[in-house]
């Protein structure tokens, strides 16, 4: 089948890297891809955001199937756009992303559908975000109510600080504090039938400890020893199908990636966010272990047979993957900046660019690498990640040096 896979990020490199290794893609087409997708994908230009231009493209490549990355281009409706064109596609409708595009509809959708998460209100002025803050107490939980990229969210125990975000973004979402290890699960569905895949665990905060402002991510890790038995036939069965049953039943399925963000608390697990695409950096990790060919998974999920589709297979052993972040990152990163040592395998690029004039490789982004293994275990995997990041120069670089390491150590307990 011809892929035409939507993205340039280091989620999409990851993907393209399976779906180039499927054998039944006997074309793999990335728009607009990036300097790490070059060597694996034909690369074509397109507005990813532009419905009618994307559809255009899948009907020119005459693609079997299109596999949007990013949650923008679902929000404005690309899916849909190429669906119409009798054109299969993995992501959800504009209608379905809204789990991701809106916090509030995302409440409500878990409060018809019974589904465990934190109790909120959404707020459009002072007073009201005053009162919900002082209803929950601290920590303060505020969130943008819009798509964000994964940075429009402040943990805060200074209640000014909360209030200046709340004031920042107009409408937020203020909710209760959940305590407990995070976990990202994400689920491949085509509406009906969902298959989760290998758990895994994000590190949101840009500094060592969990320190400073939160970013898209800055590494992962899977699977996770800590986590409870059960957790994910508990979490398909108390989240995943109910949600799916709910956007069923408003007239509106979710078909595609369902990523279920979980902080595992003392009275469960209870949901902090849904995303309607694959997550970054965790894909990065959960693909490095999948054995199962991709393009025929999501085919599946993109053609409502997934009900049909074999188990999933997995490989042993376990994925470390660590981002190197441009200097400043998050707050206003520097670009620019000559790369050298990223022409390894493992070397996931996320936000890099070839220089036209000497074909140089400049960072384009605020996470510019991700340095990707696999070993035995979590502790080898982290060693061979760590050692992928010691061989990549850029000026002023940062990355956390404790992506994994309280898993190994034993240092995550549920509460
Ligand atoms: P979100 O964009 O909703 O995923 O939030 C980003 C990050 O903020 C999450 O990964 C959590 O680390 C944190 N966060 C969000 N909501 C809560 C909450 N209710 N309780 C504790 N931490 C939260
Ligand atoms: N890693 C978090 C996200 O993709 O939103």
């Amino acid at each position: 089948m011809r892929v035409l896979l939507l993205g340039g990020g280091g989620r999409e490199h990851a993907l393209a890297l399976r779906l180039a290794e499927d054998a039944s893609v006997t074309e793999l087409i990335c728009a607009p891809g990036n300097p790490g997708i070059a060597g694996i994908a034909q690369q074509r230009q397109v507005d990813i955001v532009d419905p009618s231009a994307v559809a255009a493209l899948a009907v020119e490549e005459a693609a079997d199937l299109v596999v949007i990355g990013p949650e923008a281009p679902l929000v404005a409706g690309v899916a849909d756009a190429v669906r119409a064109k009798g054109i299969a596609v993995f992501g959800p409708s504009a209608e379905a992303a809204r789990l991701e595009g809106s916090k509030t509809f995302a409440k409500d959708v878990m409060t018809a559908a019974a589904v465990p998460t934190a109790r909120a209100y959404t707020c459009t002025d002072e007073v009201g975000t005053a009162q919900a803050l002082d209803e929950f107490g601290p920590p303060y939980v505020v969130k943008n109510d819009g798509l964000a990229a994964g940075k429009g969210v402040v943990v805060t125990d200074d209640r000014a600080v909360a209030l200046a975000h709340a004031r920042d973004c107009g409408r937020v979402v203020v909710e209760e504090y959940l305590a407990g290890p995070e976990v990202s699960l994400f689920v491949v569905t085509d509406g009906e039938a969902a298959v989760p895949l290998l758990p895994a665990q994000d590190f949101k905060r840009v500094g060592d400890g969990d320190t400073g402002p939160n970013t898209g991510g800055m590494g992962a890790y899977a699977p996770l020893p800590w986590s409870p038995t059960g957790l994910v036939d508990e979490v398909m069965r108390d989240v995943v199908h109910p949600t799916l049953a709910e956007m069923r039943r408003r007239g509106t399925p979710f078909a595609g990636l369902l990523y279920v963000g979980l902080a595992i608390t003392a009275a469960g697990p209870r949901v902090i966010e849904f995303n309607a695409r694959f997550g970054d950096p965790e894909t990065q990790v959960v693909l490095a272990l999948l054995d199962t060919p991709l393009a025929g998974l999501l085919h599946a999920a993109a053609t409502g047979t997934l009900a049909e589709h074999p188990p999933l297979r997995w490989r042993d052993g376990a994925a470390v993957t660590v981002v190197v972040a441009a200097e400043a990152y998050p707050a206003k990163p520097r670009t620019g900046d000559v790369i050298t040592g990223a022409d390894r395998p493992g070397v996931i690029h996320a936000g890099t660019v070839r220089r036209a004039a000497d074909g140089a490789l400049l960072s384009a982004g605020g996470r510019v690498l991700c340095a990707t293994a696999t070993g035995v275990d979590l502790a080898a995997a982290r060693d061979a990640a760590y050692d992928l990041v010691r061989g990549i120069e850029l000026p002023g670089a940062h990355h956390r040096t404790d992506i994994a390491a309280a898993a190994i150590e034993g240092r995550i307990a549920v509460p």
